[in-house]
């Protein structure tokens, strides 16, 4: 009889967004009347890029003639796409990044979740609470994370971020050696800033822990002071992995195309104290496992940093961050209290009347019609709160503030 990996029985239900879309199913089925506008996963809406658009059309051709076809690509990334990640990406914020310390992907959904791969099972780690159920997940397959009561992973170190700390997380009492931040954070909309995110670095290399810094949401910061990459701060080159996506920069959720950094001077010991770089485990896992993102990928994905690319980028979050100014300012001026939506296309709002998360999930659903995401669902920390995307397109957007004005019993 095969024998199963235990750890999967320790995760509670279902994945998080798959658990809204089957309760969301069942209100469709029940209300097949019912207009529902969507602002539960984060989800882009507007079309590609015409730069992407044009660059793919043109790889598409390319694969249809004998001279230009490409059948297994280099499993790293193409010499072109990393090359204009470093010279768009890093060299224009004097972070020196090498060729060989970038790898691309399919996603950093798949990074965050594999990256974990390389480390030993005995690692603390220390999430932030509410997180990106990812991290957590992907820890509880691995075994890192012991058993689970009352909400919470006996081994993990959650760092609570709530109004009362502004959302920013105190450094943990104990020595933990695996730390995962996202900046521009997922759930929050909040950000870090230089001084703060300095002394996570300072902690990570005082205690020997690796920072795995998701930054997704890098291209919605807005203020001058939230940095853009860990790398600008000094040190971090030797304690951080940095995850970046072309997802919700250029709308490729759908596409599928992201990048990870791994510095060849972040290391990791043995057992027995030998000190190993962990870009080579990383690109010896990428190379086993994995085969390439596709060449016309790469290639819209590069056509991101032409100059018509980079125009149409900023238009596109501009556009995102308007619909996010139009909820954030829309619910405070109905007296609820919101957080995030300047950095970041999520508002963090607390949800009204002392309402758990998933009950205030069914009164929108119900009483509105719209699909938000509860806060508990991101940590224990998520209760009493409630994220909405601002990835709707804008006349969603625009009906939804106004159907939480109108019809919302608040
Ligand atoms: C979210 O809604 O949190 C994101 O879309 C999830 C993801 O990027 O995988």
């Amino acid at each position: 009889m095969a024998l199963l990996n235990e750890n999967y029985l320790k995760l509670p239900g279902s994945y998080l967004f798959a658990e809204i879309a089957r309760r969301v199913a069942k209100f469709k089925s029940e209300n097949p009347t019912a207009d529902i506008i969507r602002l539960g996963i984060g989800d882009v809406t507007l079309p590609l890029p015409a730069a992407s658009l044009e660059a793919m059309h043109k790889a598409v051709d390319e694969m249809g003639a004998p001279e230009t076809f490409r059948g297994y690509g280099p499993e790293q990334g193409y010499d072109f796409l990393l090359k204009a990640i470093i010279e768009n990406d890093y060299a224009p914020r004097g972070v020196k990044i090498e060729m060989d310390e970038v790898f691309v992907s399919d996603g950093s959904k798949s990074d965050v979740g594999n990256i974990q791969e390389v480390f030993g099972v005995d690692n603390v780690v220390a999430i932030t609470d509410p997180v990106y159920p990812v991290y957590l997940d992907t820890n509880v397959m691995a075994g890192r994370t012991g058993e689970y009561n009352n909400g919470i992973f006996e081994k993990v170190v959650y760092l609570p971020c709530n109004a009362e700390n502004n959302f920013i997380p105190a450094l943990p009492t104990q020595k933990v050696d695996i730390i995962y931040l996202c900046v521009p954070n997922n759930p929050t909309g909040t950000t870090l800033s230089r001084s703060e995110l300095k002394k996570w670095v300072d902690y990570a290399k005082t205690n020997g822990a690796v920072i795995l810094f998701d930054s997704a949401y890098e291209s919605y910061i807005q203020e001058n002071d939230v940095p853009h990459s860990i790398y600008e701060i000094e040190g971090a080159n030797e304690v951080a992995i940095e995850f970046r996506s072309f997802s919700k920069t250029a709308g490729f959720t759908g596409t599928r195309c992201a990048y990870t950094v791994v510095p060849k001077s972040v290391t990791a010991k043995t057992a027995s104290g030998e000190t190993h770089s962990l870009n080579k485990l990383w690109n010896r896992r990428h190379t086993t496992k994995f085969n390439g993102v596709p060449y016309i990928i790469q290639r819209g994905a590069e056509a991101i940093y032409s100059p018509a690319g980079k125009a149409q980028v900023k238009e596109m979050v501009a556009y995102y961050m308007a619909n996010a100014k139009i909820i954030r300012e829309g619910l405070a001026g109905l007296g609820l209290q919101v957080f995030g939506g300047v950095n970041a296309p999520y508002i963090w709002l607390k949800t009204p009347g002392g309402l758990d998360s998933w009950s205030f999930f069914d009164k929108l659903l119900i009483e509105a019609n719209i699909v938000g995401t509860p806060g508990t669902g991101f940590g224990p920390a998520g209760e009493g709160y409630f994220r909405l995307t601002a990835f709707g397109n804008r006349e969603n957007t625009l009906a939804a503030v106004e159907r939480i004005k109108t019809r919302l019993k608040l």
